[in-house]
């Protein structure tokens, strides 16, 4: 049995990591440290083989609770907690100056001190900061740091304190950076499930300044499975960027999602552009797929139509998401509440 730290495991990401490990590596099991913020959902772990999967409640920021629930037989921990929305960092950045730098070191100190053998970092492109318009510009492991949000600039900070865990301790670490994810149970205050919850309801959807910003969307489960690559065959110290070659125009997805769910496009509303919006993302992963054998296997055309299906088949998790503090949230964010929902 080998088993697994896994923080942020009650998140988008983190639990969809969850139900591929308890899948596909039968002789694992896991604990799942998860502080349970607005965006971690014990919902997201239903159904999930409680043999193998182990929650415990906490923050990675707080030393003594990592250090009692991180075990002396642990193999790896793979560091998917975080603040992750880029618009909440842009109202306020403590916390995530707080989770996602303290907390990353605190896991570092941990994983040093009870022996744990690998340490993943999950990251993300946004610590690159934003491409030109132009389709021949790519990130890759060896662009710059530039980071351009608060969560990015946290991100890069927590990128930094692992490299420096690597250089000075020698701890064997992997950092992933991969783009904009969507999928199954992603909380509904990024674009795409905004975007289909909102239109379910008839709400107005809205966009972003001109709508021309690319995004290179991946669908979450590839992303699960770059993660287990990286920490199976990633080297020591690496870097591997993720992305499924699929870049689009935030106009174009709304469009089209409007069109598959068979609603008007005046539901768009476009609004106040965010500040500091990074244009364009885009991703070279051939470092992954020669290094890791890693490939993405959903088309956005597949994994798109599975994402919607999957929220038309969900409303009680929708009802329960989109709560009281999702609606104080939304009249902040966009200055006008999103209607009750009427599922
Ligand atoms: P999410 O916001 O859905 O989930 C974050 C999880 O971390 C939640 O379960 C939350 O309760 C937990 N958490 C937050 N603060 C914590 C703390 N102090 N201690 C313990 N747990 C805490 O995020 P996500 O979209 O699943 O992203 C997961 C990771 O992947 C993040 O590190 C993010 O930066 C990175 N990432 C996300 C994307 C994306 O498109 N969503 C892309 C690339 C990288
Ligand atoms: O690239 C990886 C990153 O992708 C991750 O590191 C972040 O955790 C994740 O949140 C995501 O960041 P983005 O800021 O790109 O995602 P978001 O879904 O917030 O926005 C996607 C695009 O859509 C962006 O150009 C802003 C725009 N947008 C977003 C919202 C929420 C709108 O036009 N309207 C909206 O209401």
């Amino acid at each position: 049995m080998k088993h697994i730290f896994i923080t942020g495991g009650a998140g988008f990401i983190g639990s969809a990591f969850v139900r591929l490990i308890l899948a596909e590596r039968p002789q694992w099991h896991i604990t799942n440290f998860d502080a349970l913020t607005y965006a971690g959902n014990l919902d997201n772990l239903d159904g999930v083989d409680a043999a193998r999967h182990r929650f415990v409640r906490g923050d990675i920021a707080n030393r003594e609770a990592v250090l009692a629930a991180l075990d002396t037989d642990t193999a790896a921990i793979i560091n998917f907690a975080a603040e992750s929305h880029v618009d909440r960092s842009i109202m306020s950045a403590d916390e995530f100056l707080r989770t996602n730098i303290i907390g990353t070191q605190v896991l570092l100190d941990a994983a040093r001190a009870k022996n744990v053998k690998r340490f993943v970092q999950v990251s993300t492109d946004e610590v690159m900061g934003s491409l030109p318009e132009d389709d021949a510009a790519f990130f890759t492991e060896d662009s710059p740091f530039a980071p351009n949000s608060p969560y990015a600039a946290s991100k890069a900070a927590a990128e930094h304190v692992v490299r420096a865990a690597h250089h000075t301790h020698h701890l064997d670490t992997v950092t992933t950076r991969c783009g904009n994810n969507y999928g199954a149970r992603q909380f509904p205050e990024k674009l795409i499930p905004l975007l289909i919850t909102n239109a379910m309801n008839d709400e107005s959807v809205p966009v972003y300044g001109d709508g021309q910003n690319v995004r290179d969307w991946i669908y979450v489960d590839d992303h699960a499975r770059g993660i287990l690559a990286a920490l199976e065959r990633g080297a020591s110290g690496a870097t591997y960027c993720f992305g499924a070659r699929e870049p689009r125009r935030n106009i174009e997805i709304v469009r089209s999602i409007l069109a598959s769910l068979g609603k008007p496009e005046s539901l768009i509303t476009y609004v106040t552009d965010r500040k500091g919006h990074d244009r364009r993302y885009a991703i070279d992963s051939t470092r992954a797929e020669t290094e890791l054998g890693w490939r993405p296997l959903e088309t956005w055309e597949s994994g798109i139509a599975k994402t919607i299906r999957w929220y038309a088949d969900n409303a009680k998790w929708i009802e329960r998401v989109r709560d009281g503090a999702y609606q104080a949230y939304y009249q902040q964010q966009y200055g006008a509440p999103s209607r009750a929902p009427t599922l």
